[in-house]
């Protein structure tokens, strides 16, 4: 799966991507979402979600850091927009996210610093135009 590389038109075909991502995480896997504010991370790990068959809507979890749901496996998503200093996420105690059975999904990757797994799943978003969004893993 890596090098690949989606242009989507719509949200919903962003969390179709989503949901093809999901079918190549196994449990344990750590997936950062790179890209600007509004360059469709939530609505990809959306999908991802989807895929993993969790099956309650997904909000962004930004004032809380990281949301748990059950599908056919555990998942974590986090986002870390507003983690100013890494050492916030040891008071959170990120262990279990990023080294536990669970699939975490992470926004703002870049802000976990040097407590960022090192081989964690790469996506990258970009934004093209109103509705046009480049995703590449
Ligand atoms: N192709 C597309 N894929 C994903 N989102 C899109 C697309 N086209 C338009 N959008 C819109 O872009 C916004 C992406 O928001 P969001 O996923 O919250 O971004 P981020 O989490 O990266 O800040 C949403 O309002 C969504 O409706
Ligand atoms: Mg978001």
């Amino acid at each position: 799966m890596s090098g690949k590389i989606w242009k989507t038109r719509d949200p919903e075909e962003t969390r179709r991507v989503g949901e093809e991502i999901a079918r190549a995480l196994s449990p344990g896997r750590v997936v950062g979402l790179f890209g600007d504010l509004g360059s469709g991370k939530t609505v990809l790990a959306q999908g991802i979600c989807r895929g993993l068959g969790v099956e309650v809507p997904v909000t962004s979890p930004s004032f809380v850091l990281v949301q748990e749901y059950q599908g056919t496996v555990r998942v974590y998503h986090m986002d870390l927009y507003r983690v100013e200093d890494f050492r916030e996420l040891e008071e959170i105690g990120y262990e279990e996210y990023f080294y536990g059975d669970g699939v975490c999904i992470v926004e703002w990757p870049e802000r976990a610093g040097p407590l960022w797994p090192e081989d964690a799943l790469w996506v990258r978003l970009r934004r093209l135009g109103i509705w046009e969004r480049e995703i590449r893993i």
